[in-house]
């Protein structure tokens, strides 16, 4: 494919080979970790993303086009679903028989995929179209039919050079120790950990940036600066925890649109966490029973504020509080309690 002549100016460095022997001892063969380093924040990301990520720094973004980027476990899933039924005047039929991964493209799901993973799978017709339909390269997602639903976990830096010029952004930000928690439970989930890596050594790994795609606070930073941008909307999970039908109307007045209260609380009920999680269309339990994930986990998992706390000792709290301190000490980012 001629990719040779498109821009993407970033430096690639691979990681010390001591790094990657440690990284080897905790990750999973058949989801090896990531490995290489991007552009001067040195977003950690899989070797491979070099060709995907020149497709998709080069594609041609529609004003009619709508992202969700965060950082994993941040919020993701309950703004998309959000964003798409505000979107699509509440079409919870739909909504509810298609699976949100259909409705929303995860733009860089293909740097992430062994190529041959799916063919020999003992999964589910509509699982593997869902799949399938996610693999998609991104020059395909250049000839899918308007109005386009995008979610992606890279950086700003790292997206469509045009990105916030032509199209709405949501980005959501969330405590970085509730989304270290969260980001541990899916490892486990997608089984990417060996069995036994307990989450005090995820979390060592994580504060020194070795886990996919770290550094955090430079990626929510970056998205911070823009905050006040017309096309972006910047959330955190606290906010849409604490007050739901106020993030609806945020979102709704973003988007100009006229809702009414009935709507509103019609929203914040199929939103709720424990609709949420038993939702098929969101919860992506159908991944349970292909031998893929474990079934002890769940993705709609505890949606808690606050949950780190049960995981961090003392050590590791003050370690956390240094760490936040050091990182927002260039910024006004705070994360709401
Ligand atoms: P926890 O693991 O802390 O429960 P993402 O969609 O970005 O991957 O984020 C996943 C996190 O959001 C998980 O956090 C998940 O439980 C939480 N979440 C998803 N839907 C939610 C909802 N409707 N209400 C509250 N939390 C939700």
């Amino acid at each position: 494919m001629a990719t040779s002549n498109k821009s993407f100016p970033f430096e690639i460095r691979d990681i010390d080979p001591e790094q990657v022997e440690k990284l080897k001892k905790y990750f999973s063969k058949t989801t090896p970790p990531s490995t290489s380093r991007f552009g001067p924040k040195g977003y950690l990301l899989p070797r491979k993303f070099e060709h995907v990520g020149r497709e998709i720094y080069n594609m041609e973004i529609r004003p009619s086009d709508t992202f969700v980027v965060t950082f994993p476990r941040s919020g993701t899933t309950w703004t998309q679903e959000l964003v798409w039924l505000i979107l699509n005047n509440f079409d919870y039929e739909k909504a509810l028989e298609t699976p949100l991964a259909v409705r929303y493209i995860f733009l860089e799901f293909e740097t992430f995929m062994n190529n041959n993973d799916m063919a020999d799978m003992p999964i589910d017709e509509k699982l593997r179209k869902t799949v399938e339909e996610n693999k998609l390269q991104v020059h395909k997602i250049l000839s899918i039919a308007s109005p386009r639903f995008i979610k992606s976990h890279l950086p700003l830096s790292l997206l469509p050079q045009k990105l916030l010029d032509t199209c709405k952004i949501f980005y959501v930000a969330r405590d970085p120790r509730d989304v270290v928690v969260s980001f541990y439970h899916q490892h486990i989930l997608m089984k990417e950990l060996l069995d036994g890596v307990d989450f005090k050594t995820f979390w060592e790994l994580f504060i020194n940036d070795l886990i996919a795609p770290t550094p955090l606070f430079e990626h929510v930073k970056e998205a911070w600066q823009m905050r006040n941008h017309p096309n972006m909307l910047f959330l955190f999970y606290e906010e849409l925890s604490k007050d739901l039908p106020a993030c609806v109307r945020r979102v709704a007045k973003f988007l100009g649109k006229e809702i009414t209260q009935e709507q509103i609380e019609k929203l914040c009920e199929h939103l709720k966490f424990d609709n949420f999680k038993k939702n098929k269309s969101v919860n992506l339990d159908n991944m349970k029973g292909t031998g893929l994930w474990n079934e002890k986990e769940s993705f709609i998992r505890k949606g808690k504020v606050g949950g780190w706390r049960d995981y961090f000792d003392e050590k590791m709290t003050e370690q956390a509080q240094r760490w936040i301190d050091e990182n927002l000490r260039d910024t006004d980012l705070r994360f709401p309690h």
